[in-house]
């Protein structure tokens, strides 16, 4: 961005606006709304699935989403819970992994515009696998289902995401079967 005239701007830091946002609801909820549609609508549409999806279902999939931060290591799903949201990386990074006999197993790295806990979301069940923030991490959460709802509307993108399970599921596999070699040495 580049000044075409002379301008006089109003920064804030990331602390500055967050206590504004955590103060004030009448400032927040505009901001926000302000925030998915001008950055989280674009991340959406760069993901190929959910580029598949007209315009009008990926906003209402954003209506309905929610904003979340999570700092560097921290928690975001655990393996074995229960099902919940599934979540689309607007910020930052998350490492995907495993537990093995107390020992991590890595899965998988994603960065922004791709997503996680779509299995248990759409699925049912309990969370395959566990994913931490790396770094400060900005994610849009949306419920399970409201993804189904919009998804039933649209089952040739529900196909993609099926196919993106079955991808997921048997890396998972692969991987887990490696370290199993690898800790019993066989
Ligand atoms: P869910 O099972 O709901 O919660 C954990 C998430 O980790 C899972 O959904 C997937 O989104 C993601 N996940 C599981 N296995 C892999 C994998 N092999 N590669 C990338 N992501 C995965």
């Amino acid at each position: 961005v580049e000044a075409q005239s002379d301008v006089v701007l109003l920064r804030l830091d990331r602390e500055g606006l967050d206590g504004l946002l955590l103060g004030d609801a009448s400032f927040r909820e505009p901001l926000v709304e302000f925030y998915k549609e001008r950055v989280c609508e674009l991340l959406l549409a760069k993901n190929p699935l959910m580029a598949a999806l007209p315009p009008d279902s990926r906003r209402r999939l954003l209506a309905a989403a929610q904003v979340h931060r999570y700092r560097d290591a921290e928690p975001i799903v655990r393996e074995g819970e229960a099902a919940g949201d599934a979540f689309f990386i607007m910020g930052g990074e998350v490492e995907v992994w495993r537990d093995e006999g107390g020992f991590p197993v890595f899965l998988d790295k994603l960065k922004d515009g791709q997503f996680f806990g779509e299995m248990a979301a759409l699925q049912g069940g309990k969370r395959t696998a566990s994913v931490r923030a790396i770094g400060d991490v900005e994610l849009l959460s949306i419920e399970g289902a409201t993804m189904e709802g919009v998804l039933a509307e649209h089952p040739e993108v529900r196909a993609l995401f099926e196919v993106a399970m079955t991808d997921r599921a048997s890396e998972t596999v692969k991987r887990m079967e490696e370290a199993a070699r690898i800790f019993t040495g066989v």
